[in-house]
């Protein structure tokens, strides 16, 4: 008989963190390294593609859709494209897993091919917002039919030739700008959007690559992105850095567990991206950056991380969107800290993998934290360096969020009994390896 789990492990660092570690590639341009290499035509290279599930609910789909994609024995992928326009029809629905980004993306992709898919997906993934690309790509001339709400399952039935639109995002969202650009890669003419709040650009860098025909202008102000449409994409080789999104972990145990000190290879540094490690720093962080180099069109440098106290800040509203999946290791940080840390303009944590701003207000609250939760962002008083407590010892209920997982995983370093999270199983959306990971720089897990 299968026993049951009543006590999920527990991670604990019984001393310092120590050693040099790399994560995974980085998961928005993985996604979009096979997205663009399946609409190029003939046989690109990917190094260091993240194979976390979310990336591999994207190859499985463009696979369905005619595209070619192996991964060699060396590691590498290959991937052979069927150029701009030539997506097919997929015989079953297309299962996005838990990923957002997989789903938001290729629904661009689709609006502009004569072909009709539906999308699939997880409980997370079935309750987020879609209408933020529905409306874009309804305009372009795709038709959907939706759940109630916008949600998923939905049908998408693609146009082509598509209509290019100029369109002005009215929330800062990089899958919103990418769908709306990837559906305009099959669009006659100039299809443009319209960007007030810079978000991660990884997209246009790598549109440029493969060879489209994109502009960035700031005429008015807003950063204001045109591609012409009906592109034709050159095959390429990519080298992926490593996430700074999936860095911020461990370089946050590292800053929490004293005597620590580790380096992190390899990490990319996308100043669309890398706001955390600025913030960790203006709170007092010790991370310095060795070997700045460029990978694959990205800064890249190694982050060596020390143990340090840290000062509670306010974090500016205006970054929000250069670290807006670190807010969460973020808080458990600022619940460490000596002070106060205010932060605001975060509605979009809401509409994330989970309502990230009521989760980690929850568990931290759960931990000893005092925390008030708003409207759009939290307001922790910082414990000065003392362990979290509680007084039972808590199981977080991450609620299929990757990143919910993994915060309160790091926040069990600084806590005095350990805290358990009921379901690690979504880290492997973003960051297989995650527990390992750990233990290599020295931490151990408990029943
Ligand atoms: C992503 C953009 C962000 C981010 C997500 C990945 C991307 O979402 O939260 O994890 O790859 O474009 P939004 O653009 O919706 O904020």
């Amino acid at each position: 008989m299968l026993e049951m789990r009543t006590n999920p492990p527990v991670f604990k660092a019984p001393r310092p963190l120590a050693g040099r570690v790399r994560v995974p590639g980085d998961k928005s341009i993985s996604h979009r390294s096979l997205m663009l290499a399946a609409l190029a035509v003939g046989t690109s290279r990917i190094e260091g593609l993240l194979e976390g599930e979310d990336v591999l609910a994207t190859a499985a789909a463009l696979r369905a859709m005619g595209a070619s994609i192996e991964r060699g024995g060396d590691g590498a992928w290959t991937v052979n494209g069927v150029g701009v326009g030539g997506l097919l029809q997929p015989a079953t629905a297309l299962d996005m897993g838990n990923s957002g980004t997989s789903t938001r993306l290729l629904l661009g992709l689709i609006a502009s091919h004569p072909i009709t898919a539906t999308f699939i997906g997880d409980a997370s993934l079935s309750r987020r917002p879609m209408k933020r690309v529905i409306d874009p790509l309804s305009l372009m001339g795709a038709d959907f039919t939706a759940s109630p709400g916008g949600t998923l399952p939905l049908m998408v039935r693609g146009l082509c030739p598509a209509v290019p639109i100029a369109y002005r995002l009215p929330v800062a969202s990089a899958q919103v700008k990418s769908a709306i650009l990837l559906a305009g890669l099959n669009a006659p003419g100039i299809t443009r959007v319209i960007e007030p709040v810079p978000t991660r650009d990884h997209s246009e860098r790598m549109l440029k690559g493969f060879g489209a025909d994109l502009e960035i202008s700031y005429e008015e102000g807003p950063r204001i992105i045109s591609i012409r449409g009906e592109a034709e994409l050159r095959p390429q080789q990519i080298v992926v850095p490593g996430d700074p999104s999936s860095a911020a972990f461990p370089v946050v145990a590292a800053l929490l567990v004293p005597g620590s000190e580790i380096v992190v290879e390899n990490v990319g540094l996308n100043p669309t991206r890398a706001a955390l490690f600025d913030m960790l720093r203006a709170m007092g962080g010790s991370i310095f950056e060795e070997k700045r180099r460029e990978v694959g069109g990205e800064p890249v440098a190694d982050l060596r991380v020390k143990a340090s106290n840290l000062t509670g800040i306010e974090v500016p509203p205006e970054i929000a969107p250069s670290m807006i999946d670190e807010f969460p290791v973020l808080f458990v940080a600022a619940a460490m800290a000596k002070g106060r840390t205010v932060t605001r303009g975060l509605e979009e944590l809401r509409v994330k993998e989970s309502d990230r701003l009521a989760l980690m207000a929850r568990g931290l609250a759960r931990c000893g934290v005092i925390v008030e939760e708003r409207a759009d962002g939290l307001v922790i008083e910082g414990r000065d360096g003392a362990p979290f407590v509680s007084n039972d010892r808590p199981i977080i209920a991450a609620d299929l969020d990757h990143r919910i997982a993994m915060s309160f995983t790091i926040a069990s370093f600084a806590s005095r009994d350990g805290i358990a999270v009921d379901d690690m199983s979504p880290v492997d959306t973003s960051f297989p390896g995650f527990a390992d990971l750990l233990r290599s720089l020295g931490a151990e897990t408990a029943a």
